[in-house]
């Protein structure tokens, strides 16, 4: 590969103050990967595109679900209650990730609203939240009634920063709903150690982290309940489905009753009959754990394929003017890659727009995504505030600077303005593939001014 040495010298002391001292400790990359690249067209102006091939589909389906897929079909043993498959997933999973129970629902957001129920987060509390997530993750808490309140993300670990969480606790705080976004761990040994000195309790949306660790154990075991995602982009895919997890009998069993209806269910309830307890109907069905059986088996094989392809990108990427990796968070032992992320930083790139550094990876054959927005702005909050509801379970005056916080998440808006995502399922392929990721990036790089 040629190395750009005019164009890096240029740009070196073309760049500002704020980057000099990342320049200084800038070294030109040893790629050692091909001579595929040098000047030359972007594919978006016509050049030839480093990449042609498809990237693999997901879900990828096995053979083996199709027998006891067409049991339960002609069964008629669809639901939970007559079959046998959902238990059967429950103990797998439990398995997989060292919960002592799982209980399986009908997805990510019925697993986290069964959790925040089970918990005792009740109209008119606060939950402190990672604003950098799924919009399900605000969903839930407005569907408790309560108030997403949000602590910045630090910008280096895509999470939820945790020094920014205590200062965000107020009376009504009941719980913290840190999310191992992207599949990176959150940094559990400060979350924890924050509510146990705050007595709140601690629910990890795990529903992008499937066998990411955290100082050795599981995400989603870590706090007092875990919540997994099972929806057809996921790791581990069934269409729509969901998990929660938990060491504790008494919770596990309530968390059973809430999603079947209220039901008492199991030792801990054995005084109790018909409905003791509030609930609803978030049972998966017996197709779902068929297919959750089948797609349990390449989990582990597909997380080590991932991170080692991760681990390889961050060798090299790491090496690019303006791509910053990100970092793990203090105790993450093992990301699950639902997707892989790093900052674009446009003043490296002669100010060029993240959308079009996209658009250039995208024409390269390397799908790309921005990733979350700062959602808070969508309406969807204001939305809320302006419910009946929420105007009888808040002061006013507690709403409005509710309001004002909205506008001080300095870090999370950066990040949402420099974030790129790969998919996971772009992981799964081989070491060349790979290659293809940063010789495109290095590509548009090298030839960003044909896009200014
Ligand atoms: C971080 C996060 N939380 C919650 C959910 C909700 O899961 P589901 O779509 O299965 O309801 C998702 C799903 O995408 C998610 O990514």
């Amino acid at each position: 590969m040629k190395i750009n040495i005019f164009t890096r010298r240029k740009f070196i002391i073309s760049a500002s103050a704020g980057t000099a001292g990342a320049l200084l400790s800038y070294k030109v990359p040893v790629f050692g990967i091909s001579n595929k690249v040098s000047v030359s067209e972007l594919a978006l102006k016509g050049g030839k595109p480093v990449r042609t091939d498809d990237w693999m589909k997901w879900p990828v389906w096995n053979s083996d679900a199709e027998e006891p897929m067409l049991s339960v079909l002609r069964s008629g043993n669809w639901y939970r209650g007559w079959g046998t498959k959902v238990t059967g997933f429950e103990n797998k999973y439990a398995d997989l990730i060292g919960a002592k129970r799982v209980l399986a629902t009908a997805s990510g957001t019925t697993a986290l609203e069964t959790a925040l129920h089970v918990m005792g987060v009740d109209a008119g509390d606060e939950v402190i939240v990672s604003p950098y997530t799924f919009i399900a993750t605000y969903n839930v808490v407005f569907n408790q009634k309560a108030l997403p309140v949000f602590a910045d993300t630090d910008q280096e670990t895509f999470n939820i920063n945790p020094h920014k969480i205590e200062e965000k606790i107020t009376e009504r705080t009941k719980a913290i709903l840190p999310v191992h976004i992207l599949g990176l761990p959150a940094d559990m040994r400060r979350i924890m150690a924050i509510a146990r000195r705050n007595n709140l309790v601690v629910i990890e949306d795990a529903c992008q982290a499937w066998l990411a660790e955290y100082e050795g154990k599981k995400c989603g075991t870590l706090g007092d309940l875990g919540c997994f995602s099972f929806q057809n982009s996921k790791n581990i895919p069934s269409g729509e489905g969901g998990a929660v997890a938990g060491n504790n009998d008494k919770i596990m069993d309530l968390c059973y009753s809430y999603h079947n209806c209220g039901r008492a269910y199991g030792k801990t309830m054995s005084e109790f009959s018909g409905y003791p307890f509030r609930g609803g109907n978030k049972r998966m069905t017996e197709f779902q754990a068929v297919i959750l059986m089948s797609q349990m088996k390449r989990a582990k094989r597909d997380a080590d394929k991932r991170l080692e392809n991760a681990l390889y990108l961050d060798s090299k990427l790491k090496d690019i003017p303006g791509i910053i990796t990100y970092k793990l968070a203090d105790g993450a032992t093992r990301s699950a890659y639902h997707l892989y992320p790093f900052r674009y930083k446009k003043e490296y790139f002669d100010d060029l727009p993240r959308e079009k550094f996209l658009a250039a990876l995208t024409a390269e054959g390397i799908p790309c995504s921005e990733g979350y927005g700062p959602q808070y702005n969508d309406g969807l909050i204001e939305e809320a505030l302006n419910s009946k509801g929420y105007k009888r379970l808040f002061s006013k005056q507690r709403l409005n600077t509710y309001r004002e916080e909205l506008k001080n998440l300095p870090d999370n808006d950066q990040l949402t303005r420099e974030a790129v995502w790969f998919f996971q399922n772009m992981l799964l392929a081989d070491r060349k593939d790979m290659d293809d990721i940063v010789n495109s990036i290095q590509k548009v790089f090298e030839n960003r001014k044909q896009l200014l």
